[in-house]
């Protein structure tokens, strides 16, 4: 028989992924500490008030180092990297890179980190209508990363696929170790290869102090760092960035203030990282001496612990109000990036990213709007978007000299006006007028919205629309009009 005193997570269903916080909320209002059955069948103390997670993660009688837990006592951790490394390991990795990653280091790349920010933007709104966790979100922090890093030919898709199947899957499915290998793989060849053709990155200088003294970090420990920094420095950004929008977009008294006055795109971040925190969980710990977490007693041998990161932002005895997003709180002390020893060492850079980020995105589309509904991943450790469907109006500044780019957004456009298109295939044989929702209003509906978006005079032109072939002339009519202007 279960322990009744034991919290089974599996009783949530899928309620724990969807809706954390309101499983954080229940559990919370019934104690700040739990012993709990993970969905994966293992057990762990879960702590989810704020007070006792700040206490924890500098809570020495707790090791980041696996091979101190119960289930994997005696494992080889020889290789890990610094996030899963007690002192004295911690210390001597933690100091080989961290002098990249200071305020005044990353400040220096504010010029790069807008430059990426703008070329992006660019594209957004030349689409119109774009995943902006694709199109936006993902590629800044890998651009940056792979910069600092010194990797010049990552592609993001292919490795966002394998973080996420390593990440968002907790780790532990066929599909997590392929990727994880495959990832490995990918690694080791980079860095043999720039054994031989160096560069200026941080992985070339690791490279370096190696050669000059191999005890200053093995070659396991040389390939996992460089794993560690790759996954850590983009998955939690990507999830900043899109959680922070979709904040604003689904809080638009709160978008109106900051649009009001822009200085207030820091505490977006701040909020956004304590209301919905991108790791949920901090890196799991384990027991080397009996303590004591608020009031419970958690044996000392090995007992894993975890530490509940977004459910301390949403601590009612530590927040008022804790569900409302507002830009405005002081979020201070705020937990996300962890407390302690292995606080988020790139906790400037992902805060400087996700600024820039947001201020230029507000500030190039004044009309940036849902596009339908976004979903979330799947995760018992992160929270993020997979997609965030937005749409941005089109400047009168915009240049469109592509045909194929205009019939889309006209499209598009009759689409939405006519939604009984949306079940047939429309292309340039369809005749309009077959279809019920045809009308003048349509057409002047239509031409308006070109007009608005093109920078083009129509109306006083005489162009008819009534099939999907005239769509088409009409694209060609617009560019043309673009052209002589
Ligand atoms: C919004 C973005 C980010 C969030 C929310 C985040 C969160 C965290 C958290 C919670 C920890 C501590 C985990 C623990 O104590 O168990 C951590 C550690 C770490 N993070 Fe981040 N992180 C972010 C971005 C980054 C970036 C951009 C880098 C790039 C260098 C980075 C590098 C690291 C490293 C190296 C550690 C381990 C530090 C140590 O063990 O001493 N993180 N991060």
């Amino acid at each position: 028989m279960l322990d009744p005193d034991l919290i089974d997570l599996r009783e949530f269903g899928e309620r724990y992924y969807d809706d954390p916080h309101s499983v954080y909320r229940e559990l919370r209002d019934r104690g700040p500490v739990h012993r709990a059955l993970l969905p994966d069948g293992r057990t762990a103390w879960l702590v989810l008030g704020y007070k006792e997670v700040r206490d924890a993660l500098a809570d020495p009688g707790l090791s980041n180092d696996v091979a101190r837990s119960r289930r994997e006592r005696g494992r080889d951790t020889s290789g890990a990297h610094l996030l899963l490394s007690d002192p004295p390991r911690h210390t001597r990795l933690r100091k080989l890179v961290a002098k990249h990653f200071t305020p005044r280091r990353v400040e220096l790349l504010r010029p790069r980190i807008e430059q990426i920010v703008d070329g992006l933007l660019d594209d957004v709104e030349r689409a119109g209508a774009v995943d902006l966790v694709e199109s936006f979100a993902l590629p800044l922090p890998v651009t940056v990363m792979t910069g600092i890093l010194g990797v010049h030919d990552l592609d993001p898709t292919r490795f966002r696929a394998w973080t996420n199947a390593i990440v968002v899957s907790d780790g532990g499915s066929a599909e997590a170790r392929e990727a994880l290998a495959a990832m490995h793989e990918y690694l080791a060849g980079l860095l043999a290869a720039k054994e031989h053709d160096k560069g200026d990155g941080l992985l070339d200088e690791l490279i370096e102090a190696r050669r000059d003294d191999p005890t200053a970090l093995s070659a396991a420990e040389l390939l996992s760092m460089t794993f560690f920094l790759l996954v850590a420095g983009h998955e939690t950004t990507v999830n900043l960035i899109a959680n922070a929008v979709h904040l604003l977009l689904t809080n638009p008294a709160q978008l109106a203030r900051v649009r009001d006055d822009p200085d207030l795109v820091a505490g977006v971040v701040e909020e956004a990282l304590r209301h919905e925190a991108p790791l949920k969980l901090a890196a799991e710990r384990f027991t080397t001496a009996g303590i004591t977490i608020g009031d419970t007693a958690v044996p000392g041998d090995g007992e894993t612990v975890l530490l509940g990161l977004a459910a301390a932002g949403r601590d009612p005895d530590r927040y008022t109000d804790p569900a409302a997003f507002d830009v405005t709180r002081s979020a201070g002390g705020n937990l996300a990036f962890g407390s302690g020893l292995h606080r988020c060492l790139g906790a400037p850079l992902a805060a400087i990213e996700a600024r820039i980020a947001i201020g230029a995105l507000l500030r190039r589309f004044p009309d940036l709007r849902p596009d339908g509904a976004p979903t979330w991943w799947r995760s018992s450790v992160t929270r993020g978007l997979k997609n965030l469907p937005v749409r941005v109006s089109v400047e009168r500044t915009y240049m469109v000299d592509d045909r194929k780019s205009v019939v889309r957004e006209l499209s598009e456009r009759v689409t939405l006006l006519m939604p009984e298109l949306r079940e047939v295939a429309f292309d340039e044989t369809s005749d309009l007028r077959d279809f019920a929702g045809f009308d003048s209003l349509v057409i002047l509906q239509l031409l308006t919205h070109a007009e608005e978006v093109f920078g083009v005079s129509l109306m006083e032109d005489d162009v008819a629309i009534d099939s999907a072939s005239s769509v088409g002339r009409l694209a060609e009519h617009i560019v043309g009009n673009r052209q002589a202007l």
